[in-house]
This record gives structure tokens, C-alpha cells and sequence, in this order.
């Protein structure tokens, strides 16, 4: 009976789940899911089979997913990746590192493919990341680090970087994350006087940045980026210290148009959406737009291959935390798009850098969609339609 309503709730994915994970481990992720589906409608609901993207697209949200290389070239991947979100980040292949490997010697081939798939799909491109201490080639950190290369020459290279980049790709990118990660995660927080950037180039290097890619590409939105700007801490300590400085550029006439809370949780940790939603009425109370730009929820899990969470109350907060961030997007309206890391577990960025934990994505590593899926499909598909069969046909009991 369970298992029926399950198939009937939540239509092919839920199908497709039991076929792709063990059975134990299909069973409790399926009747998730359906647990959702069917709360919303008692049956099979009107957006049952329809994608994220065209959901959001009928309630004015740009639902996108970070991508690599891999998620394009196998072509099962690159169908889910073109159909179901409208704004794509390149994950890696725009930094740095990737785009000039030796000094004046530059590779763009991942940067291009990733703009290519997102035209043929029809997808705008958040840019990432333009000044980030991350990711930067060796020559250039080896150059700061042996004095080869002076303050005032990173200066320079950081202004040819941001130039020649931001102008390749001019009138394609949607959003720029000009800025990325620069506050310390204490309390209270600042702009972190350890961060390579501003050690080796002065705190001058944002407004600059900002003003460089502007230069370059006028009508691109530009966002300052980072995590744990969304209540995450506790306290907001990183929210305020980043909602000051971003009132000071603003001030200053700084071109700053965009602020990217990135959205990286944790089940580990306490989380409550109301901060979340709030941060973000007040970073666009200063006239900014908001973005939610790297959501994804990890937990424990027995191992990096299968993925199965050890806890089993995180099969619950996973699809719960996800909903929440969308909800918290959708409440907002300045909030223009909502990107998740990385949509499945088999190409997770999450294994490889916090020892122990995985599961982080929307879809399992079979590439079959996950609780946290059907999460976001009924609140957009909810925000799209309304309620359907409350309001149109409930009648009520005698
Ligand atoms: C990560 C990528 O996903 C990994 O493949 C890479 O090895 C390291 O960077 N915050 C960011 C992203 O802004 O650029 C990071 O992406 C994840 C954390």
C-alpha cells in the first residue's frame, strides 16, 4: 500500500530510485520523497514530472547548478544538466589556475565548452570566480612568494586578469563573482588580514576588482561571494561584518550589484532559515541583488563510493535544508537565482574535502534524484501553481 503510493506520489523518479540505489537504501530515500509528494496532494500532482527549470521559470527564478567537465561529456549527464536548471557556474574551469596555467599562456578550453553547453541549452552563465585566494597558478603564487613579483606588479596582473577574462566572455555572463571568500569566520568578523589577497596586494584589490570587470563588461551584475553570510554562524557575525563593508562600497561608488550567499551546509550543524531569509531582505534592503550560489547539504556517510548517510535522521534534514534555502529564495524577490554545487553525489566536490561526509546533492550517485529533488520540485512546483486541488476542487466533509 505504502509502496503504492509511493509510485503513484511521486511518478517516474521514484521508480527510477528503486532501480538505482540498494533496496533498503531506495526504499527510505522513496518514501521521502513521497512523503513530500504526497503531503502537498494526497495523488499525483500537476508538476510531477516537470523540471526544476520550468517550475522556476514561471515564478521569475534562475534555478542553476555548478558544472564540470564530466557532467557534459557523458550524455545521460549532459541531459539531466541541460534540462533541469537555466543558469550554469562553471565549478572550476573559469578560475585562475585553470585559465592562465604559465604566465601569458592561457587555456580556455573548459571555460568554453561549459559556455557552449549553457547557449545550446539556453542557459545563462553565473561567471566564477574572478579574485578568489584559491585556485591561483603556481606562477604567480611562487612569483608573490619569492618577490619576483611586487605589490604593485599583482596589482597590475590581478587588472589584466580580470580584463582579459571578463572581456572574453563579454555579454555572456549573466552574474560575476568578482570577490569570493575574504572575512573570517570569528566573532566578530572582518576582512581577513590573513587572506593571501590581502596580504600580498592591500584591501584595495576589491573596489578595484569590482571596477575592472565593470570596465570590461558594463552590463555583466557583478557579486561579491561568500558562505556563512546566511545565519549559518549562529551569531550573523560574518553577515554583519560583510553587510557593512558591502554598504561601504556602495557608498563609494563602487560597481557592486550582487551578493552570493553560497549555501554550503552541513547536518552536523544547527540551521534555521529564518536568518537565512532575513540576511537576505536586508542585503537587498542596500539595493543589491541576492543569489543563493553553491547550495549543497553534506552529512556522514559509510563511504565516499555509496554514499549512504550513517545517520538516519539526515535523510530528513538533507531534503528539509535544501527546501528551506529555496523557500528562503523564493520569499525573497531580489533573490534572482538559486544554484545548487554540483548536482550529483557521484561528481561531489564534498568527499574529497571534509573527511567522512558526502551525500550533498540533489541527485544520488547513480544519478537518480534524490528526496532532496522532489523537495525542490513540489516547492517550486507549489510557487508556480498554488495548491491545485485545494483550491480548485477540495470539497469539504459533512
Ligand atoms: C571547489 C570545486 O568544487 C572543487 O572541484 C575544487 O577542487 C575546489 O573548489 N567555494 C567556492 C568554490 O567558491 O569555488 C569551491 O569549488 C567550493 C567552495
Amino acid at each position: 500500500m505504502r509502496r503504492r503510493s509511493v509510485l503513484a506520489a511521486a511518478g517516474a523518479g521514484a521508480a527510477a530510485l528503486l532501480v538505482g540505489g540498494t533496496r533498503a537504501e531506495a526504499a527510505t530515500l522513496s518514501s521521502t520523497a513521497s512523503a513530500k509528494a504526497a503531503a502537498v496532494s494526497g495523488g499525483d500532482v500537476p508538476w510531477a514530472s516537470a523540471s526544476l527549470r520550468s517550475l522556476a521559470d514561471r515564478v521569475g527564478l534562475r534555478i542553476g547548478s555548478a558544472l564540470y567537465p564530466q557532467d557534459i561529456e557523458t550524455a545521460s549527464w549532459a541531459a539531466i544538466a541541460g534540462s533541469q536548471f537555466s543558469v550554469v557556474t562553471p565549478a572550476n574551469g573559469m578560475k585562475w589556475q585553470i585559465v592562465e596555467p604559465a604566465q601569458g599562456t592561457y587555456d580556455w578550453s573548459q571555460a568554453d565548452e561549459l559556455v557552449n553547453f549553457a547557449h545550446k541549452n539556453n542557459q545563462l552563465i553565473r561567471g566564477h570566480c574572478l579574485i578568489w585566494h584559491n585556485q591561483l597558478p603556481t606562477w604567480l603564487t611562487t612569483g608573490v612568494a619569492n618577490g619576483s613579483i611586487t605589490k604593485a606588479q599583482l596589482m597590475d596582473l590581478a587588472h589584466q586578469h580580470i580584463t582579459t577574462e571578463v572581456s572574453r566572455y563579454k555579454g555572456k555572463i549573466w552574474q560575476w563573482d568578482v570577490c569570493n571568500e575574504f572575512f573570517t569566520d570569528s566573532n566578530p568578523s572582518q576582512l581577513d588580514p590573513n587572506n593571501w589577497w590581502i596580504v600580498n596586494a592591500g584591501p584595495e584589490i576589491i573596489p578595484n576588482a569590482f571596477k575592472w570587470a565593470h570596465a570590461a563588461d558594463p552590463n555583466a551584475l557583478l557579486f561579491f561571494n561568500d558562505y556563512n553570510i546566511g545565519g549559518e554562524d549562529g551569531t550573523n557575525a560574518k553577515f554583519n561584518a560583510v553587510y557593512s563593508y558591502v554598504q561601504q562600497l556602495l557608498s563609494a561608488g563602487v560597481p557592486i550589484h550582487g551578493v552570493g550567499i553560497q549555501g554550503h551546509l552541513d547536518t552536523q550543524y544547527g540551521w534555521s532559515p529564518t536568518p537565512l531569509r532575513q540576511d537576505m531582505e536586508k542585503f537587498a534592503s542596500l539595493g543589491l541583488k541576492v543569489a543563493i550560489t553553491e547550495a549543497d547539504v553534506r552529512t556522514f556517510v559509510n563511504n565516499p563510493t555509496a554514499q549512504v548517510p550513517t545517520d538516519n535522521l539526515a535523510l530528513f534534514a538533507h531534503p528539509y535544508e535544501y527546501e528551506e534555502m529555496l523557500k528562503a529564495a523564493l520569499a525573497v524577490p531580489e533573490c534572482i537565482s538559486f544554484t545548487v554545487w554540483g548536482w550529483t553525489d557521484a561528481n561531489s566536490w564534498v568527499p574529497g574535502s571534509f573527511s567522512g561526509e558526502g551525500y550533498a546533492d540533489i541527485y544520488d550517485v547513480n544519478q537518480q534524484p534524490k528526496a532532496a529533488y522532489y523537495a525542490l520540485q513540489s516547492e517550486l512546483g507549489l510557487a508556480s501553481n498554488g495548491a491545485p486541488y485545494r483550491v480548485k476542487s477540495y470539497t469539504p466533509r459533512s
